[in-house]
């Protein structure tokens, strides 16, 4: 096999934008501040906006101070030397005229900040400008199409130019420390994994709770809707990783193998059980975290039926999760933020202990806080101590994972994967095409009975409805 080049050059398209701007720049800071970035690394901004040099570097220098703790005035003159901008219409090859002069033979990778729709555009205007060389990577991000169609022919439209090594599928929950931790909390323990199926497991539920609304976002937001905003991609990567097998190795292929055979496993949605099985909602005006908050549709302007809010029962048909529930929530403007991911074991087969103790006794519960809290708490039961008769209480053992330490932020271990050329933590072409198969089954289930979404009261755990999913199989979200 030819030797890899080392990555000369980082070339940002949508340099200017939101995602740059909050994400990718910070943390491409942080990992120069930690020494981590290849010596000769060039950084390009690109965008249509004419911005010369030493604009685009003020810009920069401007966002780096609001955005990063403590700028090191260090670190900023060796950051600011790898700075360059270069103005492109990244979707033609003549709008790529001056960049590929600039550019040269120097091994790239191309990171595309732009909407999903202009990828095909871009990928041939690449390949037209003579740009798309072997050793060069793009770098995707979500979300890819709209449905199963949309997103194939994405795919497509990006394989024609490059070969799917080379292709990066960002889904930054991937990139979050909690998330991997989940594969070291599975498969570095011998605890937990002979537990680890429908004998001992009663159900899952994984909780996405934000409290933010969608505000300015609503021209994006409006057409995506929080199941294919979040469910198709960040939550169903949760999913996986709690339901896959053991892979034989961490290796890329080996990991986003065992994630496909949980997708393949999930059992497809039908119309009339789709309506026992999920719910939609959007938020009203209320209060959240002691402020009052607009409603969705004020801060769009006009009618809408997305779903700023879903809850759904998963399950995966196969012999470890046979008749265990998986049950998935996520929202805008829930009363706070919390990732959480909670293994609820099953009940007692037997009590020794006579009634009364009865009453105290819980399910063991493994829950897995990955954000704002990192810690994993087991639910276990004891004796409350005393000389009376035999008392029960359920007390948590905990590990924080929070080691005091700057949180970094998810895209910095990604661009890092991509500068090595280590793919394991992005989505493969099949995964991500798996994943819009399902999510295409539910929403056509709404769409087929015109199911529009609830609504629920800004600063509220959703609609009503979300809790008689759980509760019609007699079970309860943990905040209940
Ligand atoms: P923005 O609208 O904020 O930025 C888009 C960027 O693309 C701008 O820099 C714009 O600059 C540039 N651009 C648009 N059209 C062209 C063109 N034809 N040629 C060259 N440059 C162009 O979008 P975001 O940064 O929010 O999002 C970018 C991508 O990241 C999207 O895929 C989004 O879904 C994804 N994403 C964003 C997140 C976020 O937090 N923002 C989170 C997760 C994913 P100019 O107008 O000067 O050309
Ligand atoms: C993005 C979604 O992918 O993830 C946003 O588009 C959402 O709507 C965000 O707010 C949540 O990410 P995090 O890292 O803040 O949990």
């Amino acid at each position: 096999m030819a030797e890899q080049r080392t990555i000369e050059r980082l070339v940002i398209f949508g340099a200017t934008g939101d995602l740059a701007e909050r994400m990718l720049l910070p943390s491409l800071y942080y990992l120069d501040a930690d020494k981590l970035l290849p010596d000769g690394l060039r950084i390009v901004g690109s965008a249509r906006s004419k911005l010369d040099h030493d604009a685009f570097v003020a810009k920069v220098h401007d966002v780096l101070k609001r955005r990063v703790e403590g700028l090191a005035e260090g670190v900023w003159d060796r950051f600011s030397q790898r700075l360059d901008y270069c103005p492109a219409d990244v979707t033609r090859a003549e709008g790529l005229k001056q960049l590929a002069d600039h550019l040269g033979a120097a091994s790239t990778i191309f990171y595309l900040a732009l909407s999903p729709s202009l990828y095909g555009d871009v990928c041939r205007a690449l390949d037209e400008a003579g740009l798309a060389c072997g050793d060069c990577r793009i770098v995707l991000e979500k979300p890819l199409g709209h449905d199963l169609a949309s997103s194939r022919a994405i795919n497509a439209e990006v394989a024609a130019v490059f070969e799917e090594r080379r292709v990066f599928r960002v889904d930054h929950y991937l990139g979050k420390e909690t998330v991997q931790n989940l594969l070291a909390l599975r498969f570095a323990n011998t605890l937990f994994e002979p537990l680890w199926n429908n004998l001992a497991i009663d159900h899952v539920q994984i909780t996405v709770a934000e409290t933010e609304g969608v505000g300015d976002r609503w021209p994006y937001y409006d057409e995506y809707g929080a199941l294919r905003d979040m469910v198709q991609n960040h939550m169903l990567q949760l999913l996986c990783l709690v339901a896959m097998e053991p892979p034989p190795d961490a290796g890329a292929d080996s990991v986003r193998d065992e994630k496909v055979k949980v997708l393949k496993s999930l059992k497809p949605f039908a119309a009339p059980a789709a309506q026992q099985l999920s719910v939609r909602g959007q938020y009203k005006a209320g209060v959240v975290e002691g402020k009052q908050v607009k409603s969705y549709l004020e801060e769009k302007g006009s009618e809408s039926s997305t779903e700023t809010f879903v809850a759904l029962r998963a399950d995966i048909d196969n012999w470890r999760w046979a008749g265990v529930p998986f049950f998935l929530r996520t929202g805008k403007r829930l009363p706070e933020r919390r990732t959480q991911i909670v293994i609820q074991f099953k009940a007692l087969p037997h009590l020794i202990f006579g009634e009364r103790a009865g009453d105290d006794v819980v399910a063991n519960r493994l829950v897995i806080d990955l954000q704002p809290d990192e810690d994993i708490s087991l639910l276990l039961m004891n004796r409350r101590p005393g000389l009376a008769g035999t008392r029960l209480q359920a007390l948590p053992l905990s590990l924080s994972l929070d080691d005091g330490g700057r949180r970094r932020i998810a895209y910095e271990r990604l661009l890092l994967d991509v500068i090595h050329d280590n793919p394991a933590l992005f989505v493969r072409r099949d995964e991500v095409e798996l994943a819009w198969a399902w999510i295409d089954g539910i929403a056509d289930s709404w769409s087929d009975v015109a199911a529009q979404p609830k609504p629920y009261a800004a600063g509220s755990w959703g609609p009503a409805g979300a809790f008689a999913l759980m509760e019609r199989s007699g079970r309860a979200w943990l905040d209940e």
